[in-house]
């Protein structure tokens, strides 16, 4: 289906001629009641919408967008496990990872529950060994230190929650390795004693060259420290993947490994067993809570009206900046620091899901898709990027996310942290206008003379869009169901866009290269077949080894 030939497509368009620039602190004087309106919670986090520049015919349109869409039977029909992800033919139901009921869940007529079930039971009795200092490594020390080796979301994800529930953390430290460059490891693996360190190599595919060239280093790395005694990696390494043959190829016993299935996509699977470091990091009781968190924005996406639906309501504020406004970025602006990792997790669930050029059918995209998702903790990108947002040339909305309390906070660090938060989005929305800097700059004393030249660069134009979460609580709950609440959120623009959000072909073609590559600058092939820009590239880079 193609959404620009759809009614509320056309409509939207015009009402963005006519509304569209409507500044928002007119919005805000006409209607007293503005900000109750455009407001809901749900799940623990309430979304403040009203700085948005929206009124109710534009809300309206938006939402008779997302059905003329068929949202309705799309949500279905991934949640029924059918082959949502088409170009790959796999159902996608990350969802049944976290699902709390009793209902069977079923792919091609099997239920996948009893597996996703015992699995989780695996990871979490592994995990209690692990906490306990039950589990011990070649000299029978218990272990101190987990090193989770993945890459994209095989990373990112545990990551991010590990850091965000930092103050929870109650196990051995974990600490994560990405990068090839050796700099990571080396860096990482220093500080480390090969007797209490525990290696969790994750990988859904357990063919991604950063990792296994990461696996392989941390591996003789434990080999010279017990002088090539193999026995040790069976204490020392366990693995998570849906790749059984190539886990065992890799030397890693198959009792120690943790499976997944091909129904979890990389960006979705931190609830599945790529969620083992989060479990060893605040224990299986805290990640049970973070499941149940993200169980109830499901429910809540299921079945709540499109008007109060938090992931409906996102997805479609951002439709409206990215294909009627022209906006073609979006800041995450997390407050608390310990969700200073969410914006590069969210880059990776949102720009590799609907990064897509293409629809479901394969017929090219005339519109805007997938915008560049960025941003850094609110506090800090206040003193780096935040002038841009405020003066300079692009529209680029903002979502504002900000924990009310978290287990530790010092009262009056928190206040100014709030503070700052809720005057960012007040000053994006209302600006600062020429009378208004006059007045200001006349009251300071400066001189009259000075006043006109001073003026166009202290004026804030405002009617600058954002949504503000506000969480009751960082606690693993609010932050499972935050997580879910952005995973349905690319959903939806995803069935309004008509892509397939759950592949990455697009990822395919640089891998290509660099194996290629790899095998040029190891002198075992030519590189002829490279444009004359590459090979030079080659030429240089092969000299300086
Ligand atoms: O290259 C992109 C990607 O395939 C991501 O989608 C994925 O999360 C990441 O690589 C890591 O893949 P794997 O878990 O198979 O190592």
């Amino acid at each position: 289906m193609n959404p620009t030939l759809t009614t509320p497509w056309q409509n939207l368009s015009s009402l963005a001629t006519e509304t569209g620039n409507t500044h928002m602190r007119q919005l805000f004087e006409v209607d007293a009641q503005r900000a109750e309106r455009y407001r809901t919670k749900a799940c623990g986090i309430l979304l403040d919408y009203s700085k948005n520049r929206i009124n109710d015919k534009v809300l309206e349109q938006l939402l008779a967008l997302a059905d003329a869409c068929q949202l309705g039977a799309q949500r279905d029909a991934m949640f029924n496990g059918e082959s949502f992800n088409n170009t790959e033919n796999r159902a996608v139901l990350h969802t049944a990872l976290r699902y709390q009921g009793s209902q069977p869940v079923r792919v091609g007529g099997q239920d996948v529950m009893p597996d996703v079930r015992e699995v989780r039971e695996r990871c979490y009795a592994f995990a209690r060994r692990v906490r306990s200092g039950e589990w011990k490594g070649f000299d029978g020390q218990s272990m101190t230190d987990v090193v989770n080796i993945g890459i994209g979301g095989s990373d990112l994800g545990p990551l991010m929650v590990c850091e965000a529930l930092a103050p929870q953390a109650s196990g051995p430290r974990v600490h994560f390795v990405s990068n090839v460059d050796s700099a990571h490891i080396v860096a990482t693996l220093k500080e480390l004693n090969p007797a209490t360190t525990l290696f969790v190599i994750a990988s859904k595919t357990f063919t991604t060259i950063e990792t296994l060239t990461n696996a392989r280093s941390a591996r003789q790395w434990l080999l010279d420290a017990v002088g090539g005694d193999e026995t040790a990696v069976a204490k020392h390494f366990v693995a998570v993947s849906t790749n059984r043959e190539k886990v065992t190829a890799f030397g890693i016993d198959a009792n120690n490994m943790f499976g997944f299935w091909d129904w979890v996509g990389g960006r979705y699977s931190l609830w599945s067993a790529i969620g083992l470091p989060i479990m060893l990091a605040i224990g299986p009781e805290n990640f049970d809570q973070l499941l149940v968190g993200a169980y109830e924005m499901d429910e809540h996406f299921r079945s709540a009206p499109l008007g109060e639906n938090l992931p409906v309501l996102l997805a479609v504020l951002g439709i409206w900046y990215v294909n009627f406004l022209g906006a073609r970025s979006q800041v995450i602006a997390p407050y608390n620091q310990t969700l200073h990792r969410l914006p590069a997790f969210l880059q990776q669930l949102d720009m590799e899901s609907n990064g897509k050029g293409v629809r479901r059918d394969g017929g090219r995209i005339a519109y805007a898709t997938g915008p560049v998702i960025w941003g850094e903790p609110g506090i800090n990108g206040q003193h780096a990027y935040f002038q841009l947002l405020h003066q300079g040339t692009s529209l680029i909305p903002v979502d504002f996310i900000l924990a009310l309390k978290q287990e530790g906070t010092l009262p009056n660090h928190q206040r100014t942290l709030i503070a700052s938060c809720l005057a960012q989005s007040a000053a994006l929305m209302r600006g600062k206008d020429a009378d208004e800097v006059r007045a200001e700059l006349t009251a300071r004393g400066m001189d009259a003379n000075e006043i006109p030249a001073a003026i166009p660069h202290r004026v804030f134009s405002g009617n600058r869009p954002s949504n503000t979460m506000l969480l009751d609580d960082l606690s693993p709950r609010s932050l499972g169901s935050l997580i879910a609440l952005y995973e349905h959120k690319v959903f939806v623009q995803g069935v309004i866009w008509g892509v397939n959000s759950f592949d990455q072909w697009g990822v395919e073609l640089g891998k290509q290269l660099a194996t290629g590559i790899e095998k040029v600058l190891a002198g075992e092939a030519s590189a002829e077949t490279y444009d004359a820009s590459t090979q030079g590239l080659i030429a240089l880079a092969g000299l300086q080894r």
